[in-house]
């Protein structure tokens, strides 16, 4: 069988031609048609490999909210091989155990942001080191890797001023649901804290909660709110502590996250928003579908399905294997394509990291139960809530228009922004360009938490 090397997921396209200038605006059926077409100027590429390099511009952008440093991550990047990734678990192994050290050997007493720095850092290199080990889940190094993380990331937010605290909340689905609230108020001696805007944030198909920290909380903490974030199933360490893999009832997770804030005295009920990013782009909207207690959905960026996508990222003839449901047929086929020497590294990770997330047998598994997990217009008119659509102009992982259907089909509802490629927010998820993208989306919010959300605002 022959597939062609177009296979591209990971891969680069633009979305530059017939964009409307006006890249803020309350949508009134003008979204944009966005039109990709192939192209690698959306960032420096740190790597030959196009998916090692994308994962590095994460790291990278991590250090803009104190979960790495630059110079680390550059290190690092300078000696891992393309493509190979023993040697990108090695070279962050290193950085780790180097970071991790360094961290435990201050006195945290005296001097608690060195301390709480290198933990963070450790914590983040941890979660690299183990990034793409997901081709045999029994591999012991998932395991150490996760908790190591853990431990450094819940010893550095215990040294912030305000610490964060660890939370599980139990669920009526068998599954428990880790999150950290992380106040935004000093805790002041018998007088009530004030109830406060509350943002919850989920990550995607291969974050962590620990990288939202960096990415998001530090911005929402910054502006005064309170920010809790949690992981579901499928999600790093629920579908590794607990073998449970992405469910289409999004919601189950949400809810109990909602019940938690009402049990606390910090928090304005009224002023609650999620958010999600990247794959969350799509879960958050799906849990507003049923739960209504939120004021406002922010999907980082817009993501309709997941197998859609797939769809038109994997050769044709994969994806006709698939529709004719010979199972035996697919897995073989996705096998040769697998162990082709020149296939793409986003290839192998994506089938990797699919049969992990979604807890399948084998990759036709995975393909279908991707496709039970999705949005349509039906289903987003149940949204109650006004919702923010990201958009990046070059986004070289989902996008293909999925943020702006989805922004279609909410219609009124909807406040689209478009990232822009110019100044460096073209990314998936403004990758890098996390302030640009903080000021946008909270500023949006808080028109919407002080009811100004009728209002038309445009912005050029
Ligand atoms: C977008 O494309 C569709 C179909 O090609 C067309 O009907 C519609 O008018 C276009 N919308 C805009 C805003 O250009
Ligand atoms: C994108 O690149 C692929 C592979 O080189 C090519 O087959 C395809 O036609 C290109 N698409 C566009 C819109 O240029
Ligand atoms: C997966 O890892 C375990 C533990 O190291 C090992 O025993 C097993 O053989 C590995 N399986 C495959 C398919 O590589
Ligand atoms: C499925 O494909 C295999 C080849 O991989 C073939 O031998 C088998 O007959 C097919 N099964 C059906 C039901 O078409």
């Amino acid at each position: 069988m022959h597939f062609s090397n177009s296979f591209v997921l990971g891969c680069l396209l633009t979305s530059a031609v017939g964009i409307s200038s006006r890249t803020l605006l309350w949508l009134h059926g003008n979204v944009p048609n966005v039109t990709l077409t192939n192209s690698t100027t959306s960032m420096y590429q740190v790597s030959s490999d196009s998916e090692f390099s994308f994962i590095l511009e994460r790291a990278l952008a991590a250090s803009n909210g104190g979960g790495a440093a630059t110079g680390e991550v550059l290190r690092a990047a300078a000696e891992i091989k393309a493509g190979d990734f023993e040697s990108w678990y090695r070279e962050f192994k290193f950085l780790e155990d180097q970071l991790h050290d360094m961290a435990t050997s201050v006195d945290s007493k005296r001097f608690p942001v060195s301390a709480r720095e290198q933990h963070f850092h450790a914590s983040t290199y941890y979660r690299l080191a183990s990034f793409f080990l997901h081709h045999n889940a029994s591999d012991p190094r998932l395991e150490f890797m996760l908790d190591a993380q853990l431990a450094d990331f819940h010893t550095a937010i215990k040294l912030l001023p305000q610490p964060g605290e660890v939370i599980t909340l139990d669920t009526k689905h068998g599954f428990t649901v880790p999150a950290y609230f992380f106040p935004a108020q000093q805790k002041s001696d018998g007088c009530a804290p004030d109830r406060l805007p509350t943002v919850i944030t989920g990550t995607g198909y291969d974050g962590t909660q620990e990288d939202l920290y960096h990415s998001v909380g530090v911005e929402v903490l910054a502006c005064g709110w309170n920010f809790i974030s949690y992981e579901g199933p499928g999600q790093s360490t629920v579908r590794q502590k607990q073998n449970i893999g992405f469910i289409p009832e999004w919601w189950e997770v949400v809810t109990p996250v909602v019940d938690y804030l009402e049990t606390r005295n910090d928090v304005d009920m009224d002023r609650v928003a999620l958010e999600g990013l990247s794959y969350g782009g799509l879960l958050a909207p799906l849990a507003a579908t049923e739960e209504h207690r939120i004021a406002a959905v922010l999907a980082i960026d817009g993501f309709l399905n997941l197998q859609h996508l797939l769809d038109t990222e994997f050769p044709s003839d994969l994806i006709d294997l698939f529709k004719s449901g010979n199972r035996t047929a697919f897995n073989a086929a996705i096998q040769e394509v697998y162990n082709t020497p020149s296939i793409e590294t986003a290839f192998r990770w994506a089938v990797d990291q699919g049969i992990w997330s979604f807890d399948t047998a084998d990759a036709y598994d995975w393909y279908a139960k991707a496709g039970t997990i999705f949005l349509d217009e039906k289903k987003l008119q149940q949204i109650r809530c006004p919702v923010f659509v990201g958009s990046g102009q070059d986004d070289t992982v989902a996008g293909y228009g999925m943020p702006e259907q989805m922004a279609r089909w909410l219609g009124d509802k909807a406040y689209y922004h478009l990232s822009k490629t110019n100044i460096g927010a073209g990314e998936h998820c403004a990758i890098g360009a996390e302030p640009q993208l903080s000021m946008v989306t909270l500023d949006w919010l808080a028109d919407v938490f002080d009811g100004k959300t009728g209002n038309s605002k445009v912005s050029d």
